[in-house]
């Protein structure tokens, strides 16, 4: 499916984006190898999470579904798992596979997780060496998809991550709650600790302590968890960027989470001269929570939207900052949104230290650098990241998703501030996290259409 995007005039509204994407994974898994009923209100429907909806229905956790977004799930607790008649389909979901593997390491049982071309090229032998030092049996096809897991008895270890990978992260404690003696992860910087919030949730035995947690297994089955999964800042991050570009816009996204590990965005924009405001903040799952309120700075063309009670407009619009170190994990899914905000931003825009974005759905620092230079931004590839020269005045053209959800929403954010009209090619693959991307987008005035 290709979309069709036109130039808009100004964003406006209040609007909720999709649930969280990594926290519904995390309430299947969770949810499954508990003991009893969790209810999770507001689950993403998005294809990742059905892919992990899909594998735990097959290994005989019966997941009931009274709308979409509400699931009750029927916990057959940490040894209760089947074995599946075939192999599980991740799909493109690397989430889905990874978490998955940690749960498998401890099952009596063998099992191949395989996935579609896109997953197939990402490097699995980071959970497959961890698993292994605890004891499971882990097969990859040269580092990659298909893997075949093939569970043991296994022991807690001490681990070092070698990039801070809540992914990898998640599939150890989740192993370890199988292991005979505790398991210490040890992170390089603060990747995501949904995980770790639901599993304290559920009553496992874990200990923080800076950039180390260590897992203690019970003699006690995980409680069933019930919550309200709030919405993804991830996905928030599209309408917000595109709030902030588009002249006079004026926009509110309602009860976004705002977990410190995820936010590095806001803070980056911040430094960029960008003003948000966070309101209503509540909690939420054991996540904090806010509204998300975007007025567009000032632009060559248009004066800035004014607070309430502020004086005359004097901003200058937004300006170029560096990136690195571990903002860079905190807001690792950001970067294609970031880069068309740079492209708005006066000077240079440089990141620095963000390599694991060549190894997401996508090469990502290739991808966005290829693709944003299309519309006739300035962006320059570099080993570790990128950098962008702005302000530029973007020209609409045909460009591509690369099959990754993500490049193809800030391609479409481009698209609305572009001259002319823009063609997202590949854009279904939006559905992956934003289900009713284009509807939402509409809703806050954008021109887009399905070609
Ligand atoms: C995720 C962790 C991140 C992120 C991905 C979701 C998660 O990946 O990019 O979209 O839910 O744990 P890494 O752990 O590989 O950094």
């Amino acid at each position: 499916m290709n979309l069709r995007v036109r130039p808009c005039q100004a964003l406006r509204g209040a609007v909720t984006v999709p649930a969280d994407k990594s926290i519904s994974h995390r309430a299947l898994l969770l949810g499954g190898i508990a003991e009893g009923v969790s209810t999770v209100r507001n689950w993403l429907p998005a294809a990742d999470c059905q892919a992990t909806l899909t594998a735990v229905r097959a290994m005989g956790v019966s997941v009931e579904q009274s709308s979409p977004t509400e699931l009750h799930i029927h916990g057959v607790g940490l040894r209760g798992l089947k074995a599946p008649a075939i192999p599980i389909d991740c799909q493109r979901s690397g989430t889905t596979m990874r978490l998955l593997a940690g749960i498998l390491a401890g099952q009596a049982f063998t099992i191949t997780l395989d996935g579609d071309t896109g997953l197939r090229r990402r490097p699995m032998e980071r959970v497959a060496i961890p698993l292994r030092e605890m004891g499971a049996v882990v097969e990859t096809r040269n580092g990659c998809p298909p893997l075949v897991v093939k569970g043991g008895n296994l022991h807690g270890i001490d681990y070092r991550l070698p990039v801070a990978s809540a992914q990898v992260k998640s599939a150890i404690l989740l192993a370890a709650l199988y292991a005979e003696g505790p398991s210490t992860v040890r992170q390089p910087g603060p990747a995501r600790d949904h995980t770790e919030r639901m599993l304290i949730a559920q009553g496992a035995g874990i200990e923080l302590r800076e950039d180390t947690i260590t897992l203690t297994p019970g003699s006690q089955p995980l409680k069933p968890c019930s919550l309200t999964v709030p919405a993804d800042f991830s996905s928030a991050a599209f309408p917000l960027v595109a709030a902030l570009l588009a002249p006079n816009s004026d926009v509110v996204l309602e009860g976004v989470g705002i977990n410190p590990t995820r936010t590095g965005l806001i803070d980056v924009l911040g430094e960029m001269g960008a003003e948000l405001r966070w309101l209503n903040q509540a909690e939420q799952a054991g996540e904090p929570t806010a509204d998300l309120l975007i007025r567009s700075p000032a632009t060559p063309h248009a004066p800035r939207t004014p607070w309430p009670g502020d004086g005359a407009a004097h901003d200058k619009g937004l300006r170029g900052t560096q990136v690195g170190g571990q903002t860079v994990v905190r807001m690792i899914d950001e970067f294609p949104a970031l880069a068309v905000a740079a492209t708005q931003a006066q000077g240079q825009t440089l990141v620095r230290d963000a390599r694991e974005l060549r190894l997401k759905e996508t090469d990502r620092i290739g991808a966005v650098v290829a693709e944003l230079r299309r519309l006739g931004a300035s962006v320059a590839e570099r080993d570790d990241g990128f950098s962008v020269d702005g302000p530029t005045r973007l020209r609409g053209a045909r460009v591509h998703s690369h099959g990754d959800h993500r490049l193809g929403m800030a391609l479409v954010v481009a698209g609305l501030i572009a001259e002319g009209e823009t063609v997202v090619e590949g854009a279904e693959v939006i559905a992956d996290s934003f289900p009713g991307f284009v509807g939402l987008m509409r809703t806050l005035g954008a021109e887009l259409d399905e070609e």
